[in-house]
Parts: C-alpha cells; sequence; structure tokens
C-alpha cells in the first residue's frame, strides 16, 4: 500500500531543470515524488479537470469552467521538510519568482514557520440592549453554558479536538443605530477553514445571546480579520546569495532593506509591498481551493490594524550581515471542506503539497508569501522588474517560435541581449541555430 499522500514527503523539492521539462514530464515527476496516482495524474489534464456538470451544482448559472495554468515552484524548504508548491496563476515570474527566493533561503537553512491554533472567530451583532454594561457582563458570566452550547451544534469536530474555545463581548455605546454589543465566539475549526462550523455555532447561539443580553441579535458571521489564527515564517538569506554582477552581498542586502523601508514609511508602497506577499499566497489557496478572498480580507485588515496600513513582512541585518526575513499575518486556510475535495485538481494540489494540517499548511503559506516578497524585492532593488518579466516574455516567445528544450534559453537570451522581444526576431535566430 503506498502511504497516504499527506504523509509523503518529496525527496527534495530541489528540481534542477525542471523547468526544461514539458508539462507532461514535470506531471510525472511530481506524481512520482509525491505518490500520484494516474487519475491524479488525469485531473490534471484538461479532460480531467472540473467538469461542467459539477460546476453546476458548485455555483449558480454556470456556462462552463475557467482554466488557469497550474505550476509548481520548486527548493521550498519549511521546518526542515521539503515542500512542492503548486500555484494556479496567471501572471508570469510568480512560479520562478517563488523557487528563487526559496533556493537562497535553502542555503540559509531554509524557511521556519509555525502558526496558532486554527481558531476562528464568529460574530453577533447585539441590538436593542438596554443596559449594555451589565449584558456584557451577563454574557460573559454565562461563558461555560455558551460554550457548551456551541460545542452541542457540531459534536464530529469536538470529537477531533476542536470546538467552542472563549466568547468575548464588546459594548459599543454609540453607532449609527445606537449602542450595540458585538460577542465573539473563538472556536477551533481543526483541519477545515472553518466558515460554516462557525457561521452555524453563532446562528445556534443567538437565541440564547438575546435571552441573557435582553437585545436582538441581527448579524451572525464569521469575521475574517482572523486574527486569532496566525501563521509566522522566517529565513536568512546567506549574503554572499545576493551577489550579482556589479553589486557584493553587503550591497544587496542593504537595497533589499532600503526597498522594505519605502514600504514601511508609505502606505502606497506598502499596498504593492503586500500585493507581492499575496501574489504567492493566493495563487496556492487557489491551486488548493481554499477561499483566497477571505485571506486576502483577513491579510490586509490585519496590515491596517495599528490604524496605518504597514507591510506584512520585515526585512533586517543580522549580526553576520546576512539578510533576514519575517512576516506573520492572519491564515484561515484548511485541507477539508469546500472546494479542497470536491474540486479535483484542487485535491491533487493539496496531495502535491502533502500537508499534514491546516496548521502546518498556514505556516507554509507564509513561507510562500515571505519568498514571494523577496523575490519581488530582489527584483525591484538589484535587477529591476522589466529584466526578469524580460527574460521570462522572452522565453515565452522563443517557445511561440519553436523552440524547444535547450534552444529556448538560447534563443530568449539572445532577444534579451539584443532588446528586440519579438515573434519574427526570435524566428530568425531559431533559424540560424537550426541551421
Ligand atoms: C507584481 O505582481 C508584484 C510586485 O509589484 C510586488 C512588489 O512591488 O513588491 C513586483
Amino acid at each position: 500500500m503506498p502511504a497516504r499522500w499527506e504523509e509523503r514527503v518529496p525527496p527534495s523539492s530541489r528540481l534542477p531543470g525542471f523547468y526544461k521539462l514539458t508539462p507532461t514530464q514535470r506531471a510525472a515527476l511530481v506524481g512520482e515524488a509525491m505518490g500520484l496516482s494516474a487519475d491524479d495524474l488525469a485531473a490534471l489534464t484538461p479532460d480531467g479537470g472540473l467538469q461542467v456538470a459539477q460546476a453546476d451544482t458548485m455555483i449558480e448559472n454556470v456556462v462552463g469552467v475557467y482554466g488557469l495554468p497550474l505550476g509548481i515552484a520548486t527548493n521550498l524548504t519549511v521546518n526542515g521538510r521539503d515542500v512542492l508548491v503548486p500555484m494556479a496563476v496567471e501572471e508570469p515570474s510568480v512560479v520562478a519568482g517563488l523557487s528563487y527566493a526559496a533556493r537562497m533561503v535553502r542555503v540559509g537553512g531554509g524557511f521556519h514557520a509555525d502558526a496558532d491554533e486554527p481558531v476562528m472567530i464568529g460574530q453577533m451583532q447585539v441590538l436593542d440592549v438596554s443596559d449594555l454594561a451589565a449584558a456584557r457582563l451577563r454574557l460573559l458570566a454565562a461563558r461555560a453554558d455558551l460554550l457548551e452550547r456551541a460545542n452541542a451544534v457540531d459534536p464530529v469536530i469536538v470529537g477531533l479536538g476542536g470546538g467552542a474555545r472563549d466568547i468575548e463581548v464588546r459594548a459599543f455605546p454609540s453607532s449609527p443605530v445606537g449602542p450595540m454589543l458585538v460577542v465573539h465566539l473563538l472556536y477551533d475549526a481543526r483541519d477545515a477553514m472553518g466558515a460554516n462550523a462557525v457561521n452555524t455555532a453563532v446562528e445556534a447561539l443567538a437565541p440564547e445571546v438575546e435571552r441573557i443580553s435582553g437585545g436582538r441579535v441581527a448579524l451572525r458571521i464569521l469575521s475574517n480579520l482572523a486574527d486569532r489564527r496566525l501563521a509566522r515564517a522566517w529565513g536568512v538569506v546567506p549574503k554572499e546569495e545576493l551577489a550579482i554582477e556589479g553589486l557584493t552581498g553587503d550591497q544587496g542586502v542593504r537595497r533589499i532593506i532600503e526597498a522594505y523601508a519605502v514600504a514601511v514609511v508609505d502606505s502606497y508602497r506598502a499596498a504593492t509591498h503586500n500585493k507581492g506577499i499575496m501574489n504567492g499566497i493566493d495563487a496556492v489557496a487557489i491551486a488548493t481551493g481554499n477561499d483566497w478572498r477571505a485571506i486576502e480580507a483577513g491579510a490586509h485588515s490585519y496590515a491596517a490594524r495599528s490604524g496605518r496600513y504597514a507591510p506584512l513582512s520585515a526585512w533586517e541585518r543580522d549580526a553576520d550581515g546576512n539578510l533576514v526575513g519575517s512576516i506573520e499575518l492572519p491564515m484561515a486556510v484548511g485541507t477539508v471542506g469546500g472546494a479542497t475535495k470536491a474540486h479535483p485538481q484542487a485535491r491533487v494540489a493539496l496531495g502535491i503539497l502533502g500537508t499534514r494540517s491546516a496548521r502546518e499548511f498556514a505556516g507554509i503559506m507564509a513561507a510562500v508569501g515571505l519568498a514571494q516578497n523577496l523575490a519581488a524585492l530582489r527584483a525591484l532593488a538589484m535587477e529591476g522588474i522589466q529584466r526578469g518579466h524580460m527574460a521570462l516574455h522572452a522565453r515565452q516567445v522563443a517557445m511561440a517560435a519553436g523552440a524547444t528544450g535547450d534552444l529556448v534559453e538560447r534563443v530568449a537570451e539572445r532577444l534579451v541581449s539584443e532588446g528586440v522581444i519579438r515573434l519574427d526576431r526570435a524566428q530568425a535566430v531559431l533559424a540560424e541555430y537550426d541551421e
């Protein structure tokens, strides 16, 4: 019996020359590393993916299914475990950027990551309360009973070690509609993203909250500012990794920290800095069938928690002059529920990731975000993003001209060095090599 996906680890996520293979060869290699079956691999082909009939059961008014490139980023190591990262994204440079940055951090010992228990927040809005302060205390005093009632709703999740954890009550004496209480139910969703479980639990608690408070419960819904479910990652880039032609490693470190500093002082830059982080996180969320809008909402609201929008990551220099990056952000991801199992490619993407729990997955996501941020800062501060984009664009043009194997790189290099990235020129260069 092959080991279950979740127990598998690729022999190494370092796959030199992976980019030179065809998509079918890459899929076969990843499949072998992660123990995917022929059916799993078939799910990665257009015929094996999400079918219209299935899509029709997922949302309304379906007219078809929508494809995105699914790529695998290499080189990532998190807490000593190698990870192949499935990414669904339309933007060039994202998969290559993550692979490149992960390789640099790998030299420094890889990423370290950690995540809180998967505790989500469910909110209940209580209106028409006459004694706001006392109602708050009555609700807090009923904590044990409220938690017990919330846990009666889903014995399965409680059996898995999850369920209701705490009650918080915040009083807002003035709001546009008068005094208001907002009651929080903290709920451990285990390996689920948790929206369904939390929403069901707050729905169930509402009548008792009304009885205790004497008020009327209106909204009952989770909060996407999942700040009890933070994920963190950090890693070191040895300064030698940042030496390029014309720039020492020390200078490379300085340039990246300078680039980060703009995001610290200026929210206009922080937005783009964080967008680069989310390029990676969203791509993995989409590939694995996770709710990337929820993750986005959590990330940006967390970035603004001080009242000023700030970068989610930090970059500094250690005592030896190496570059050290760190990141912390809410990470409401699941390995069960939602589209994770229903969507055939999402199911296989989770298999490729080989992640064993939502908590471990959250840490990997934080590492992905930090690596993506490093790739962007390095490209911006050390090369100029256009050059990196140009190289990728040139490869695409070379392939469109018919280049295969080693010729893709050779033709692309010629196009970049000539500064002419056009199909006709690629065809002419290719013809020269073919002679
Ligand atoms: C592009 O999708 C993302 C970047 O703009 C991120 C950044 O500027 O840090 C390159």
